[in-house]
């Protein structure tokens, strides 16, 4: 029997099967899990696609956390096939190009503005849309993707900052939710070759330094250690873990040089 054996999973931000998401739904899959998808803007064709991948295929539903009724679309599409809901992975991410330029001082308002809606504030009206789903499921859980936002990164720039405000946000987020006896976590992956990560201009050295610094080194192109981290987190096997952000990046952050 697999550790999410009987769950309802929605899982966010499928864009190819490259995806962080995606390898987590194939696990979350393999695990018992039940899964829905989302899709989003002209991506949602691709998702589909890379949904028949899947087995059984998942339904996609359409999620762009810019349309705020697209946030009551999702609540009533997932209680019509769940009714319930036991776990949810945020999986979303996107900032302009000004906003990963060398330059922070490129960027103006409105792109930042993009930047830290996209990236950080989606994670509130996702978790509040899905709270009353999430307050009838089993052990409920919710995860979000962050790249360690406590230092600064070669060209990751205001999408640093909007993993900051993600992080902290997930602490306010577990706040409420535990009320509910919803958990809220983070993981806090190393870099994966995925089509956001093409997007940051400095990735290749990210991805060199990662493999020789990490204790227990990194493969940029295996996103499983990352999808097995967030199934755990999913499960009930962390039943009292909360506003917790789990470092998946092969020890990279506790080792200084
Ligand atoms: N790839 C890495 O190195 C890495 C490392 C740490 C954390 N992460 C995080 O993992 C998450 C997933 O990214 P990924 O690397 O799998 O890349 P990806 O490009 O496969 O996924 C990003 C997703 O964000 C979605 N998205 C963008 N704008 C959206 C919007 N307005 N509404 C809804 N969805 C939208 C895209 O459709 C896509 O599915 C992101 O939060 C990313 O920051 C990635």
């Amino acid at each position: 029997m697999g550790i999410l054996e009987g769950k309802r999973i929605l899982i966010t931000g499928v864009l190819n099967d490259q995806s962080l998401a995606f390898a987590t739904a194939r696990v979350a899959q393999a695990e018992g899990a039940q899964v829905l998808l989302t899709g989003f803007g002209r991506g949602m064709s691709i998702t589909q696609r890379v949904a028949r991948k899947l087995d059984p295929t998942p339904d996609v539903i359409e999620l762009d956390v810019t349309v705020p009724e697209h946030f009551d679309n999702l609540a009533a599409a997932v209680t019509e096939r769940f009714g319930a809901l036991d776990g949810v992975l945020h999986s979303i991410g996107f900032a302009p190009a000004a906003c990963l330029d060398d330059d922070i001082f490129l960027a103006g308002w409105e792109d930042v503005a993009t930047a830290l809606q996209v990236s950080a504030y989606s994670l509130a009206p996702l978790v509040k849309s899905l709270l009353p789903l999430l307050e009838k499921g089993s052990c409920p859980s919710v995860i979000g993707l962050d790249f360690d936002a406590t230092v600064a990164w070669p060209g990751y720039n205001w999408m640093g900052v909007a993993k900051a405000a993600l992080e902290s946000l997930s602490r306010y987020m577990a706040r409420e939710a535990g009320k509910r006896g919803v958990r809220v976590n983070l993981v806090s992956a190393g870099p994966m070759r995925t089509i956001a990560a093409k997007s940051v201009p400095g990735f290749s050295d990210f991805e060199s330094v990662w493999d020789g610094r990490a204790p227990l080194g990194w493969t940029a192109t295996d996103p499983e250690p990352v999808a097995r981290s967030v199934v755990a987190l999913l499960s009930d096997f962390f039943p009292a873990t909360t506003g917790e952000l789990i470092h998946v990046d092969g020890g990279f952050h506790a080792i200084g040089a």
